[in-house]
C-alpha cells in the first residue's frame, strides 16, 4: 500500500481558535490498529494521539514505537505521542522516528524541561509539554519559546474513561492568558473526560485542541458524527469565551 497523502498536522492560529479534535486510540481494537487508524481519518479527525505509558510514571503500560510505526502508513493525518513516561529523554527520538510529528512530555518527568523541549524540535518534531492537574502553570512560564503546545490534563493520567476535572478550567483560562501575552503560536490542549458536554467549559476557558477517547468510541451515531459534534460545540463555546 503506497504512502497515503498526509495532511500536515494543523496548527491553530492565535486569535482564531478553530478547535482541533484529536482522538486517543486507547479504546481502539489493538488487533486491528491499521483499520482503526483509517476509520479515524475517515471520520475527519485532525490528528491522532498515542497515549504512551511506561507502567511507572502511570500504572498502565501501552504502545512502543514499533506499534506506531506499523500504524503510520494507514494514516492521512499527523500523529502525536503523549509520553507518560519517567524518562522521556531516552525515548523521544524513537517516537519521532516512528512517525510522530508532535511529541508531548510531562513537565513532572523532566529535570531539564527547556533542554528536552529543544531536543524534540532539533529532531524535527513539534514539542508539547503536559501538566498534571496538580501542577501549576508557572512550570511552563520560562519554556514557552521552546514549545508548540501546552497540554492541561483534565484527568489524572493513566487510563481512559475517567471523570473530567472541571476545576482545571481555571488553569486553562490562566494558560490561555499566558500564551496570548507571549504572542507565541502555541496550541492549548486538554485531555481526559472530554465529551460533548465537558468540551464546552474547556473551550470557553480557552482550550483549542481536544483529546477524546472513550466518549468518541462509544458515541452511538459513530465517530464522524462524534467528531462533528465535538467540533461544533467547541467552536460555539470558544466564540462565547472570547466575547466574555
Ligand atoms: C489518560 C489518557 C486519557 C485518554 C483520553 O492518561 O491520556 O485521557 O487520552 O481518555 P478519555 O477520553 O476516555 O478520558
Amino acid at each position: 500500500m503506497g504512502d497515503p497523502i498526509r495532511k500536515a498536522a494543523p496548527m491553530t492560529v492565535p486569535g482564531q481558535r478553530q478547535p482541533l479534535i484529536v482522538p486517543s486510540v486507547l479504546p481502539a481494537d489493538f488487533a486491528r490498529i491499521g483499520d482503526e487508524v483509517r476509520a479515524l481519518c475517515e471520520a475527519g479527525v485532525d490528528r491522532i494521539q498515542w497515549d504512551v505509558m511506561d507502567g511507572v510514571f502511570v500504572p498502565n503500560l501501552t504502545f512502543g514505537p514499533d506499534v506506531i510505526a506499523a500504524a503510520r502508513p494507514h494514516s492521512t493525518v499527523g500523529f502525536e505521542a503523549h509520553l507518560m513516561v519517567v524518562n522521556p529523554d531516552e525515548l523521544i527520538g524513537r517516537y519521532v522516528d516512528a512517525g510522530c510529528e508532535l511529541v508531548i512530555v510531562h513537565a513532572e518527568a523532566c529535570t531539564h524541561l527547556h533542554r528536552t523541549l529543544a531536543r524534540i524540535r532539533d529532531l524535527g518534531a513539534r514539542s508539547g509539554v503536559a501538566l498534571n492537574p496538580h501542577t501549576p502553570i508557572e512550570v511552563v512560564e520560562h519554556v514557552l519559546t521552546e514549545t508548540d503546545m501546552v497540554l492541561a490534563m483534565t484527568v489524572n493520567p493513566g487510563f481512559g474513561g475517567q471523570a473530567y476535572i472541571p476545576s482545571v478550567e481555571r488553569k486553562v483560562a490562566r494558560l490561555r492568558r499566558m500564551i496570548e501575552d507571549s504572542g507565541l503560536s502555541i496550541e492549548l490542549e486538554v485531555d481526559g473526560g472530554i465529551t460533548d458536554r465537558t468540551i464546552s467549559g474547556a473551550a470557553a476557558a480557552g482550550a483549542d485542541v481536544f483529546i477524546s477517547g472513550s466518549w468518541m468510541y462509544a458515541y452511538p451515531g459513530g465517530k464522524a458524527t462524534a467528531v462533528t459534534r465535538l467540533r461544533n460545540v467547541a467552536a460555539q463555546n470558544a466564540k462565547e469565551g472570547e466575547a466574555a
